[in-house]
């Protein structure tokens, strides 16, 4: 294969690569955040998850003590954090209190490392007396402690403890001698050594990869949690709102997060951009819209004003003078210099009219007042229809910057969408791919994104930021998988995922360049021409009720009837009927009795892990969707809004064309998608020109076989031999991953060739394999 390079040809590859912080998987406490203590200032409450209680990862010290302890309101250190702990020792004695029991195993300690501590604390009686703060280990024994006297009013109490011992299982106990009650509120431990040495700062360990990875922006810190929730800041399970995030800690009110868990909102957004400042990214913050589609809360028009303050005193806390009110909080938190925010996401892939009715209404007032900041709209959570097509709409109408898409697909599917960008419009609104995956975290997820990603490469301007999503979890707690960084309490590992966007992040030139390929081996198409297999009819967890069921072959004509039948419920689905033919249409009634997911009717299913699933409801029962499922892995592959009302009888009809399928409800036709056959191309490049001149050559191979491929750059003018700096990751079983006990398991290595000069060279690109020149 010969590929040409033409270096006339060039577009700025800008920030195209960056990263996407959100807070699920216990992202923020318990993973980024360097606070080593969980529910520091027993805040905890059944809204953030229902077993949680003002007590939770707290523990007496010893069941018999004669210690009650409860939890009080009122008098708080904040008002804002209204909950503290009263431990009333009704007898005394030597070692009667409590401890907490960390995130994940427990409070990791490293022998020798320094831990900060501080605490609220006040004490009715016997004030002789002291407290006593330990590290401890599980089975009681003291690695490290120190005494406080206590006052009748709060008091903030702090020392550094020197950990004696290496312990990842490790506890904070607070014990005090005398009689009486003794009070406790926001009782913390952080290790002196976070990244960048900052106070209230975040993990060292986990900042390092996310800085090793020189990614050109930071988007933050959501994804769903800033728009589930309740519309006003002050309710205890309120969405996301940034103001409620800055200034003490002490005073920032802890909130339920939409993932189930609690955020103490210790990790806020002055941290988030000061993080973002720190490993090199832009900040781009996300701000809600005033909607939350999954409760489908729209604050009032005529209320508006404060999302739209939301907006733009955002601005002014980023980029705004000392002297403002806004830039003063920043300033007085430690930044007087402005962050330099240059990107704003209104909303995170919001459906529904609601939304765009608010956005534009916020859109046009950052636009008036800070023309500067590029706007970002958002696309909904699917890859095509009719709310990605609204979303689009708002975003040529509004005139925004870029555009948010949103899609978590099978491999396959990206495979088979390589090409997705290449007819976008590159003066229009740019794409933000703001969160994508394939599912999974082995080294062919890992592959087939890399090739995703030179396709994303060739078509800046039309795209320009894309962030893989999610970028952290906790494995004691996931909520969400795939994740590009994983971690428990004291160890860190990369996927496969997280070293190849790394790869693209740390190899990425000024300017994209043309090239021309000529003599290309033939791809290899993996899928068939149709779509056959059987016909299931089922419900979505509900029961349902078809009727008048015929299948049409439209290339013989033949027409077949069907019993009426009743499915779901935990049933098992109706088989109907196995398909062979290219072009058919089926035809049916269906009822919903009982649920409200309404209808799932299958086709072209394999088994159980290769079929194609018509969804008429879904999980909120709002959506129709056509789903396409590959080897167990399933890609959603065109939504529509429709809400399945009980015993109301629809009319559906699903038109199968080969690879095209249309899907009708009451003579209205919802969706069309194509299911874009699978496709291995010999060869994905892409070719980049660095400042100083050097070029970058990426090449991803997919197939099992090598790829040799012919490189002729006609301007180069040396002929004699030059040096390329080789990075590779390849060799490796398509199942490999990477593991907190394995975690360089598939990690780049480094080499170097001799080219016979840059005019032209050729090179062999292995199977399976990334590789990237650097010449
Ligand atoms: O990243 C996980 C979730 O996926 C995000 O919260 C949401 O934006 C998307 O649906």
């Amino acid at each position: 294969m010969k590929v040409k390079i033409c270096p006339e040809q060039k577009e700025k590859t800008g920030d195209l690569f960056g990263i996407f912080f959100e807070d699920l998987n216990h992202a923020a406490d318990g993973g980024l955040y360097a606070e080593l203590v969980q529910n520091r200032s027993f805040e905890f409450c059944d809204i953030d998850h229902p077993s949680y209680h003002g007590l939770t990862a707290w523990e007496p010290l010893h069941a018999d003590q004669p210690v009650q302890l409860r939890i009080m309101t009122g008098n708080a250190v904040s008002e804002k954090n209204p909950h503290y702990l009263s431990m009333d020792v009704q007898e005394p004695g030597e070692d009667y209190g409590i401890w907490n029991i960390g995130f994940g195993e427990g409070i990791p300690l490293k022998k020798g490392a320094v831990y900060n501590f501080c605490c609220y604390a006040k004490r009715e009686q016997d004030r002789k007396e002291p407290i006593e703060v330990s590290l401890r280990g599980k089975d009681g024994s003291i690695y490290a402690k120190q005494e406080f006297y206590l006052e009748k009013d709060w008091k903030k109490i702090s020392g550094q403890f020197c950990s004696a011992v290496t312990d990842s299982a490790a506890r904070l106990a607070v014990t005090a001698k005398g009689r009486g009650k003794v009070y406790l509120d926001f009782v913390s431990l952080f290790p002196q050594d976070t990244f960048k040495g900052r106070k209230n700062g975040v993990r060292k360990d986990l900042a390092e990869l996310l800085a090793a990875m020189h990614p050109k922006f930071m988007r933050f810190p959501g994804g769903c949690l800033i728009h589930d929730g309740a519309l006003d800041p002050d309710a205890r399970d309120a969405f996301y709102r940034w103001k409620n995030t800055v200034g003490p800690v002490e005073q920032r009110p802890a909130r339920r997060n939409s993932w189930g868990y609690n955020q103490t909102l210790g990790l806020g957004f002055y941290e988030l951009f000061q993080l973002s400042e720190d490993i090199g990214a832009k900040p781009l913050p996300v701000v809600n819209g005033g909607w939350d589609p999954h409760h489908k809360r729209a604050v009032p028009m005529d209320e508006i004003q404060p999302f739209i303050d939301d907006a733009l005193d955002l601005i002014e806390f980023a980029n705004g003078s000392t002297d403002t009110k806004w830039g003063a909080v920043r300033t007085e938190m430690g930044h007087p210099e402005p962050f330099g925010m240059e990107y704003l996401g209104i909303g995170n892939e919001e459906v529904g009219a609601e939304f765009f009715e608010r956005f534009e209404v916020i859109c046009r007032a950052v636009r008036e007042k800070y023309p500067e900041i590029k706007i970002i709209g958002t696309a909904s959570p699917f890859a095509a229809g009719s709310e990605f097509e609204r979303g689009w709409d708002s975003a040529v109408k509004n005139k925004v910057d870029l555009v948010d898409e949103h899609y978590y697909m099978s491999p396959e599917w990206f495979l088979a969408n390589h090409h997705r960008y290449d007819s976008y419009d590159r003066s229009g609104p740019g794409v933000f791919l703001g969160e994508y995956a394939s599912w999974g975290n082995t080294w062919y997820n890992a592959l087939v994104e890399a090739s995703y990603m030179i396709g994303m490469e060739k078509n800046v301007p039309a795209v320009r930021l894309a962030c893989y999503a999610p970028m952290l979890a906790h494995t004691d707690y996931v909520n969400w998988k795939p994740d590009m960084i994983w971690y428990d309490n004291h160890r860190a590992c990369g996927s496969a995922n997280y070293e190849v966007q790394k790869l693209f992040m740390n190899h990425l030139g000024r300017w994209e360049l043309a090239t021309v390929a000529e003599e290309a081996p033939q791809a290899v198409k993996k899928s068939e021409d149709q779509i056959t297999g059987s016909i299931l009819l089922d419900g979505n967890e509900s029961e349902v009720e078809y009727t008048r069921i015929c299948l049409k072959n439209e290339d013989t004509g033949e027409t077949t009837k069907f019993a009426d039948c009743r499915v779901g419920a935990g049933g098992p689905a109706e088989l109907l009927t196995e398909v062979q033919t290219e072009n058919y249409t089926l035809t049916f009634e269906a009822k919903e009795k009982q649920g409200f997911r309404g209808f799932r009717i299958y086709f072209g299913w394999q088994d159980e892990d290769n079929n194609f699933m018509w969804s008429v409801g879904g999980w909120q029962n709002q959506d129709i969707s056509i789903f396409e499922k590959i080897k167990g892995r399933s890609s959603e592959l065109m939504q529509a809004l429709f809400t399945v009302e009980k015993e109301k009888s629809y009319t559906f009809c699903l038109k199968v064309r080969g690879r095209k399928v249309e899907a009708w409800a009451d003579e209205k036709k919802y969706l069309d998608p194509v299911s874009k056959p699978v496709v291995e191309e010999p060869i994905y490049l892409s070719v980049q020109e660095k400042e100083d001149g050097k070029l970058i050559i990426k090449g991803v191979n997919v197939q099992k076989q090598p790829c040799s491929v012919t490189f002729n750059c006609p301007d180069a003018e040396d002929e004699t031999p030059v040096s390329a700096d080789i990075t590779y990751l390849g060799d490796y079983e398509e199942t490999a991953e990477n593991s907190l006990e394995q975690p360089h398991a598939i990690i780049p290595q480094k080499k170097t060739a001799i080219l016979p000069g840059k005019r032209e060279f050729t090179y062999c690109f292995p199977e399976n394999s990334i590789t990237i020149l650097e010449i």
